[in-house]
């Protein structure tokens, strides 16, 4: 399939996990790929990376919770390639711990990152999305499903991306820009030990999140997010897709 050819997309959380195997499926399918993630290191070789699969690869260190660095990052995507066709937000972070010990700080850097993170990508990318008839793949949860303990400021997120997720696609949807979200059930990335699970953690009640198969890896997830960029989900807006196996069911 080569759904991406000239197309450019821009991937937030693309140095690693899911950000990472989405960027490598769009070049595989002949895409342009700005990739923005705030680990300079990890980010290093993707964009050759990129390259070695067939697409065009560019990359900028992006903090995603800071809005001049967003509005800075779309800006050079543009630059860089001319346009925008699709922006895939995956940057993000979990923290775990019992709700009455949660420190402010940390509540607010989750909100900061996954929620802002996600509006700021957005405000700046919509009126270049908009020119091209563009769209947003968005990281929700199998979270915002199928409650698990421990995470009240990451289910908060996730419920947030959702929601404003689906509230963009019909302000936006008669302009032409879609707005949908992938929601991953748990998946095998570095996300899968997070720091800040408690030492009493009852796994029971976290067994809620495990797929009936086991925990996948980051490119079952990448395979939805294609279907939602290409012109395949051409009528498919405001809608999310639980990548979950059969978790939520
Ligand atoms: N792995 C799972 O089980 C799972 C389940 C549901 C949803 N998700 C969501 O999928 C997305 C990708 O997660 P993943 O599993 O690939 O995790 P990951 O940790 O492998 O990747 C997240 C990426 O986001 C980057 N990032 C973190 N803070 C950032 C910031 N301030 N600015 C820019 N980049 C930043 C990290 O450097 C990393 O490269 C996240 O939004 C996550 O919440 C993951």
């Amino acid at each position: 399939m080569e759904r991406f050819e000239n197309k450019v997309v821009l991937v937030t959380g693309a140095a690693s996990g899911i950000g990472r195997a989405a960027t490598e499926r769009i070049a595989r399918e002949h895409g342009r790929v700005y990739c923005a993630d705030v680990n300079a290191e990890a980010l290093g070789d993707v964009a050759a990376r990129v390259a070695e699969l067939g697409g065009q690869g560019a990359s900028r260190v992006c903090d995603v919770s800071k809005v001049a660095d967003c509005r800075a990052t779309v800006a050079a995507c543009v630059e860089r390639f001319g346009r925008v066709d699709a922006l895939v937000n995956m940057a993000g972070i979990i923290r775990m711990g019992h709700t009455e010990d949660f420190s402010v700080e940390t509540w607010q850097q989750v909100l900061d990152i996954n929620l802002s993170g996600t509006f700021y990508m957005c405000q700046a990318a919509i009126p270049h999305l908009l020119e091209v008839k563009g769209n947003i793949v968005n990281a929700a949860s199998s979270i915002c499903f199928r409650a698990t303990p421990y995470a009240a400021a990451y289910a908060a997120s996730k419920g947030g991306i959702l929601t404003m997720s689906r509230m963009l696609a019909v302000e936006y949807g008669k302009r032409g820009l879609r707005v949908n979200s992938v929601a991953p059930g748990s998946i095998d990335t570095s996300m899968a030990a997070p720091p800040g699970l408690p030492e009493d953690a009852d796994f029971k009640v976290l067994s809620r999140s495990m797929a009936l198969t086991g925990q996948a890896g980051p490119e079952v997830i990448a395979n939805a997010i294609a279907y939602l960029a290409s012109d395949d989900a051409h009528h498919v807006n405001g809608e999310h897709i639980l990548v979950d196996g059969a978790t939520v069911a």
